[in-house]
């Protein structure tokens, strides 16, 4: 019982010993980088080439226009591990040369609007792993950056215009958020994405349209949701998309009309839903450009598995397996039963039909 008192107590003495120390930042030559601690209010006003900054042992808390208002031309700037909890407007408005901001691994919960305005050839904005549960509209007003990660966050909602004002974004990363509702007008302002990544959320339904600001958009990743059905037109606008997973949803008769709107797409992941019926004819006539598709961890039975092959076969679209079903019944290392199912069941019930299905097709000579 006396440890943790006394590492209490040295705690408190180390922790003393530090705040005793004034912040300061130190020149590393050879990697160009400034390393800057305990920086708690404001940076030290000294001189900033075009180098890097990298912050350590920072305990800043709100991130103000008044944080760091000298003039540099540093262009990476690193508070990560800062213990950041809100950014206010404009406030990195004197580090317009930047051109990478790392803010991941804090405790972010409050972004301003125009906190980063001014900012205008950014290639990467790190926000992932930080304390969101809500972004509001204009939060990236007047920036220009190729990519925003918002992995691993708690954002449940996304506002209508909530990315607008934005400049240029290809790339974002919205990922292992608990995101539940997406509204009509959510992607405006992103005409120039290539790239959404909304894996492992909690969607169950995504709102006719949804998608109609994204016409540029070239790889979409809705896996590990909660999605069943599709309203025909809820891909409508997004003419370019090459790359769509739907992996590990709830989707259990797949409907291949829900695909007319793509016009390039060649990579298609089903795997992982509870798909009893696949209709690979219908997948074909929507989507000829498709080239390759992933259906397996599905429950289909083997002889509707080996027809869909065999029709893709023929149409040269690649059937690809990463899992590997080998010690059960299977076409091409994916699971299948005898019995054709007419409903959708749990993965685990369905494998172990598959592995009776094997025994007793075992003969002994
Ligand atoms: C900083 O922001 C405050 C309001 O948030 C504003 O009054 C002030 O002019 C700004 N200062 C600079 C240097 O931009
Ligand atoms: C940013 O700083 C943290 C420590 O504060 C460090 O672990 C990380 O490697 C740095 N990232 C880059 C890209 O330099
Ligand atoms: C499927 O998605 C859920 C989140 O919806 C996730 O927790 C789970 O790990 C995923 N399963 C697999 C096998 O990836
Ligand atoms: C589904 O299949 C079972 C037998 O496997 C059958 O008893 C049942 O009537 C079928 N249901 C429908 C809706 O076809």
């Amino acid at each position: 019982m006396k440890h943790p008192l006394l590492l209490c107590v040295l705690g408190a003495v180390i922790s003393t010993v530090f705040s005793a120390e004034p912040p300061a930042c130190d020149y590393e030559h050879d990697i160009r980088t400034y390393f800057c601690k305990r920086i708690r209010d404001v940076f030290p006003n000294i001189f900033y080439g075009n180098y890097h900054l990298q912050c350590e042992q920072c305990n800043i808390r709100i991130f103000t226009n008044k944080t760091f208002p000298f003039s540099n031309s540093l262009v990476s700037f690193n508070v990560s591990e800062s213990a950041i909890r809100v950014i206010t407007s404009r406030a990195f408005s004197s580090l317009s040369n930047i051109q990478y901001l790392y803010l991941q691994n804090n405790i972010i919960e409050d972004i301003e609007p125009g906190a980063f305005a001014g900012l205008r050839q950014v290639y990467e904005v790190h926000l992932e792993n930080n304390n969101l549960g809500k972004i509001v509209p204009g939060f990236l007003d007047d920036l220009e950056a190729n990519t925003v990660d918002l992995k691993n966050n708690k954002i449940k909602h996304l506002p209508s215009g909530v990315f607008g004002g934005s400049l240029g974004v290809l790339i974002l990363d919205l990922s292992k958020n608990r995101i539940k509702t997406i509204e009509p007008d959510a992607f405006a302002g992103l005409e120039s994405l290539e790239v959404l990544n909304l894996e492992n959320n909690e969607l169950c339904h995504l709102t006719c349209g949804v998608f109609k600001h994204l016409s540029t958009l070239r790889q979409l990743n809705l896996a590990d949701n909660k999605l069943s059905k599709f309203t025909v037109g809820t891909f409508s606008g997004l003419t370019h998309l090459t790359s769509l997973n739907l992996a590990n949803n709830s989707i259990s008769a797949f409907d291949g009309n829900i695909l007319i709107p793509f016009n390039h797409l060649s990579k298609l992941d089903l795997s992982r839903n509870g798909i009893y019926y696949f209709d690979a004819n219908s997948v074909h006539v929507n989507v000829p450009t498709l080239r390759v598709l992933r259906i397996d961890d599905n429950l289909l039975s083997c002889i509707h598995l080996i027809n869909v092959i065999q029709y893709f076969k023929k149409v040269h679209v690649e059937v690809v397996n990463t899992v590997g079903r080998y010690h059960v019944q299977n076409v091409i290392g994916i699971a299948c039963t005898e019995i054709i199912l007419n409903h959708s069941v749990d993965f685990e019930q369905f494998l172990k039909v598959a592995e009776e299905d094997t025994k007793k097709s075992i003969s002994y000579c």
